[in-house]
């Protein structure tokens, strides 16, 4: 049965983190997966998070079936963080919203429900983009393409490409966007450039799929979310998958969600009840510990200002290394200048380090990235930082 089976490549992401739990230099930095850790290397666990289990422990209680569609506190939370507790969407309930497996599960409910709804729709992403997006899209069954993004020469966005290629779209095309912090270059649209996307996704008939797996990672959660506001003032129906696996440090309990924005509430209804057909057709329905402590976590005043006060935390040790990065390299004695990287947001840097350079990184100094150029800032401290300036300083 299995003669013909071909071994697959690893994972261009979490195939590294295999790759380096087998490494056995001393001196190994993990800068590939999208991870924050502490300052001292440690993966957190929000103080928010452990009184929220704290609570949930004191009152133990048993585990029947979750609905297909989650836990209804978790939905209406996610619903109140995407689009505003107040706002007419939430209110007229015409946001169909589910829970998912993190992020890429959320990505994966919209795009086997899009395979139903538009069967020969093409997908565009990023060029580049999450390493992940184009396999998911592609096992969905959606031929998939880009639209240009990054401008290597000019480090930044190529915004003119990215325009061009959404207006030569054809009509009915699902358009992955990412909301906030862009992965893996680092590298965001204005407010002003969105708005001019946005016209063009409304103009051209596009689907837009927002990707929003970062947010509170960029400028804080509000500024990150307003992408969803334009598109909400732009009267379109649109999907967004999100993802608690960072901005809570919750990446092992896979809690995400889709939300899909209807034209009304009873649309929303009928989108509702197919989602539930692709979750039930693949896992049923989701586990329910990590989102009963992110619905505990939202649904609590205090807990919540906690958990804005400890993700500030994360966005500002990130900011710091980007600095102490750019200041590392130059004190290393790389020549080019680096001081993109803070202009970069997010928790990764596309360094512009080539495939050679950044597997040199990874055989010769341990210090992991992936082969795109991408680091995960986010996983850098002040204990490992000079090591990684200069084993990076050795192979530029
Ligand atoms: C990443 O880009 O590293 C993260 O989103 C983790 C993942 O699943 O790839």
């Amino acid at each position: 049965l299995f003669t013909a089976v071909e071994m697959a490549p690893r994972d261009p992401i979490l195939g590294l983190n295999e790759q380096f739990a087998a490494d056995s230099n001393p001196n190994k930095v993990n800068l590939g997966v999208g991870v924050y850790f502490d300052d001292n290397g440690k993966l957190p666990l929000l103080e928010c998070v452990q009184a929220a289990e704290k609570a949930m422990m004191e009152k133990p209680s048993a585990r029947g079936y979750l609905p297909i569609d989650g836990i209804a506190a978790y939905d209406a939370a996610v619903k109140s963080l995407v689009f505003g507790a107040d706002s007419e969407p939430v209110t007229s309930g015409r946001v169909a919203t589910v829970q998912g497996i993190g992020g890429t599960g959320g990505l994966k409910i919209g795009a086997d429900f899009l395979k139903r709804v538009s069967p020969n729709a093409k997908v565009l992403i990023s060029d580049p983009s999450w390493e992940n997006h184009r396999a998911l899209f592609t096992n969905a069954g959606f031929a998939v393409d880009t639209y240009a993004y990054y401008d290597a020469d000019k480090r930044g966005v190529n915004f003119d490409g990215m325009l061009a290629s959404l207006n030569s779209a054809a009509a009915g095309t699902i358009v992955v966007l990412h909301a906030c912090c862009h992965n893996p270059t680092g590298y965001d649209i204005t407010a002003a450039q969105w708005d001019q996307v946005i016209a063009v996704v409304k103009a051209k008939n596009l689907t837009a799929f927002l990707d929003m797996a970062y947010q509170g990672f960029g400028h804080g959660i509000a500024e990150d979310g307003a992408v969803i506001g334009k598109f909400v003032a732009a009267g379109l129906s649109f999907f967004v998958s999100t993802s608690f696996s960072k901005s809570f440090s919750l990446y092992g309990e896979r809690v995400g969600a889709l939300s899909v924005l209807c034209a009304d509430k009873e649309e929303a209804s009928r989108v509702l009840s197919q989602l539930k057909i692709v979750i039930r057709t693949n896992y049923s329905n989701p586990p329910i510990h990590g989102g009963a402590v992110v619905a505990a976590v939202l649904g609590n005043p205090e807990l919540r200002a906690l958990w804005e006060k400890e993700l500030g935390e994360m966005r500002v040790r990130i900011k710091a290394m980007r600095q102490k990065l750019v200041d590392g390299l130059k004190a290393a004695g790389v020549q080019q200048d680096m001081s993109f990287i803070t202009t970069q947001i997010g928790m990764f840097s596309y360094s512009g380090l080539s495939k050679d350079q950044m597997v040199r990184l990874r055989t010769e100094f341990g210090v992991y990235g992936t082969d795109t150029g991408r680091m995960c800032v986010a996983a850098l401290n002040s204990k490992n930082i000079d090591y990684v300036c200069q084993a990076i300083a050795k192979v530029v």
